[in-house]
């Protein structure tokens, strides 16, 4: 059970070499703010990730060094893989199969370039190679085991597209990357990914299949919609910055 505030990240601290951490309550006020810049400064942080239930703050936060930088909406939206029939257009002569050693290097590129409309990208403190370094090794790890299933779409000879896909508790799954290369966009791949993920997911169990984006992400969130899910819960990401 979480004690203090937030949790510091150690993952997320040691690779953008910045102390990082993140709150756990979805709401703050200004005595909450207090509490959170005393732990803060106690523990020298230099940015908090804070998932808000508000877009608007319930106050001015005032004479401190921390700075609220606002980054986006946040988009839950479930499913259940084996419920209803999601159409989406023939992926023409790309094919999709579970991920292979020799894909690695390739899927790397793609993650690199494809999300940039993440709060990371946009957050002015993280430099941008960072950032691109930061979905290159997610996607990495997760073909070395961090995902159950990393899915990808084969072309004629390089892979053009990858899906990650996670089992969580008894009857639940989460997709965590999903993205297809800048030169074979709209041609029905991110579609056939999602289906045949959907099929992973239902042989396993799961029941309720969550995935999360950005809600500016049109394509991102008008294919998810057209696949069958719904729209469960919207935040607002913040980043808090102490700048001294
Ligand atoms: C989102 C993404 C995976 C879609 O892949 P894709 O292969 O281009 O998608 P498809 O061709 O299968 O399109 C399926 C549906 O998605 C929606 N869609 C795809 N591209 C779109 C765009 N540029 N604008 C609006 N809707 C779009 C449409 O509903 C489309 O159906 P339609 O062709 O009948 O109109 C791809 O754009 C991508 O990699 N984006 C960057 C990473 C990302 O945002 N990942 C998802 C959120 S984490």
């Amino acid at each position: 059970m979480p004690t203090g505030p937030g949790e510091i990240l150690k993952w997320d601290s040691r690779f953008f070499k910045k102390t990082i951490g993140r709150l756990n309550s979805r709401e703050i006020d200004q005595a909450a703010f207090r509490a959170i810049c005393s732990w803060a400064r106690q523990n020298a942080m230099d940015c908090l990730y804070f998932l808000s239930r508000k877009k608007q703050l319930p106050f001015a936060p005032q004479q401190s060094e921390f700075f609220f930088y606002y980054l986006g909406r946040r988009v839950l939206l479930e499913k259940n893989p084996g419920a209803g029939t999601a159409s989406h257009r023939s992926p023409g002569p790309f094919t999709i199969r579970p991920v292979q050693p020799s894909d690695i290097d390739s899927l790397e590129k793609i993650s690199r370039q494809a999300f940039r409309e993440t709060r990371f990208f946009k957050d002015p403190h993280l430099p941008e190679k960072k950032c691109q370094q930061l979905y290159g090794t997610w996607i990495k790890k997760s073909c070395r085991g961090m995902a159950e299933r990393v899915l990808v779409a084969w072309g004629p000879q390089l892979p053009v597209g990858f899906i990650t896909c996670h089992l969580l508790g008894p009857g639940e799954g989460q997709i965590g990357l999903l993205a297809v290369s800048e030169t074979h966009r709209g041609r029905g791949i991110g579609g056939a990914l999602l289906s045949e993920s959907f099929d992973y997911f239902k042989n396993n169990g799961v029941k309720r299949l969550k995935v999360v984006t950005q809600a500016d992400n049109q394509s991102g969130l008008n294919l998810y919609l057209k696949m069958g899910f719904k729209k469960k819960n919207l935040a607002y990401w913040y980043h808090i910055w102490r700048e001294i």
